[in-house]
């Protein structure tokens, strides 16, 4: 029997809205979250941040609160094409390391570039093949959101942001005082009348779209968004943080795919995700990254990325853009296939096209048990719920790598749909 909502402690009537408005002198939001925070705890079903114990492999032991150690199929993981434990990369990063220290210790205008930024600056602008291009290196893919947003965009200017933007889009928007205007996910002909009705002919204007979204696993429709900014005289930045090295013939993500790369004004990659390491950059136009590098706050006034992780980024790239790359990129498509053909008509997946599957299973109440549940069963997954995406929309998401055997895809379904038939979100057929 599925648990229904009134067998359900009332810690799992939660959602990450209730503690964030402020109350009062007496900080009663913190006090409560604590008070949260303790019940999930004492019920030894606190699934969050808990401490893995190694590098992020197909295969992941983790140690719970209680001190439990558990041995997970990894299915929450961005690392998609196993580059955060690629040998080669590991043995660049160190060397990076001797070389250069621990941190930058610096902002990059100041003292912090150092000549293996410059080098993954070289690398990446080959690796996209178009001269006259250049990169903004920042320390986190957030960063260079939020400081690419805010740098370009001004109060006056407007900001035009799909629905499901990622959060540091839309903090970037906010950040930048612009006018932020939305259009309804990935449509196009939406887009067209949000522009339509902008003073076009004045006003500086950012359309912002996503390669792959991470909610849903859909594609972003960049050709049409393109098309419908240009016509407007609109700025178009893609966020490949979910696609670069994976899609496109040659990885240079979803804008390579659908054949406007060159159109697009700015692309921003994570080097958190198929890279395997953290970071992000603005790959644009040279006169573009000029001066997003002095007048991106979050670049400006935070530190260089950290040297060894840049060296581990350049072989990361090197092999991404050879036969490595090509046979990763394969391997993943098929993985994401072959891991959808396993759940589909089964669980609800959404409209996954890519290597993200969300698994819906609608009920907030459900959140932290399921959690507990997947973790006890053997599945590292990571879950989504409203604020992050719509009521009754929670969902498991599961992020396939070119890493994972067939053998480990098949024992993550078959915890999934154990779960699904535990909590009663298996499909009726
Ligand atoms: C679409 C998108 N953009 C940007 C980011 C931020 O990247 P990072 O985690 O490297 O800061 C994320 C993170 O998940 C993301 O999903």
């Amino acid at each position: 029997m599925s648990p229904t909502k009134k067998d359900l402690p009332p810690y799992t009537d939660y959602t990450f809205d209730m503690f964030i408005k402020s109350a009062g002198k007496d900080h009663a939001e913190i006090t409560q979250f604590n008070e949260w925070r303790r019940q999930v705890l004492g019920a030894d079903m606190y699934t969050f941040q808990i401490p893995h114990l190694g590098a992020q492999r197909p295969e992941v032991s983790v140690q719970r609160v209680s001190g439990d150690r558990l041995d997970l199929i990894s299915l929450s993981s961005y690392n998609y094409l196993g580059y955060s434990y690629h040998p080669e990369v590991l043995a660049a990063a160190k060397e990076a390391l001797d070389l250069y220290g621990l941190g930058a210790t610096g902002s990059p205008v100041l003292n912090g570039t150092f000549r293996i930024h410059e080098v993954l600056e070289d690398k990446l602008i080959e690796f996209f093949g178009m001269p006259g291009y250049g990169v903004s290196l920042f320390s986190s893919g957030y960063g260079a959101n939020i400081g690419v947003v805010s740098a370009y965009a001004h109060k006056g200017d407007v900001v035009v942001l799909d629905r499901l933007s990622h959060a540091s889009l839309v903090d970037g928007a906010i950040l930048s005082q612009a006018t932020v205007k939305l259009f309804k996910h990935n449509d196009a002909e939406h887009l067209d009348r949000v522009l339509s009705r902008l003073d076009h002919k004045n006003l500086r204007i950012l359309v912002c779209t996503e390669g792959v979204y991470s909610a849903d696993g859909d594609t972003g429709h960049v050709k049409d968004i393109v098309r419908v900014s240009k016509k407007y005289g609109a700025t178009v930045l893609v966020d490949e943080a979910h696609s670069l090295l994976i899609a496109g013939e040659n990885g240079r993500g979803v804008s390579e795919e659908q054949g406007v790369l060159d159109e697009v004004d700015m692309i921003i990659a994570t080097f958190s995700k198929s890279f395997g390491g953290v970071g992000g950059c603005l790959f644009a136009r040279e006169e573009l990254t000029n001066y997003v590098n002095w007048y991106a706050r979050s670049r400006m006034f935070s530190c260089a990325l950290d040297p060894a992780v840049t060296g581990g980024l350049i072989k990361a790239l090197e092999l991404a853009g050879g036969p490595d790359g090509k046979v990763k990129r394969e391997r993943i498509k098929a993985n994401a296939d072959y891991l959808r053909s396993l759940l589909q008509g089964e669980v609800d997946i959404g409209n996954s096209h890519s290597w993200i599957i969300p698994v819906i299973f609608g009920d907030e109440h459900l959140y932290i048990p399921l959690s507990d549940y997947l973790q006890r069963e053997g599945v590292d997954a990571s879950l989504m719920s409203f604020p992050a995406v719509p009521k009754n929309q929670s969902r498991i998401r599961l992020f396939v790598t070119s890493e994972h055997t067939k053998a480990q895809l098949e024992r993550g379904a078959e915890v999934i749909l154990k779960a699904a038939e535990h909590f009663g979100f298996l499909l009726e057929n």
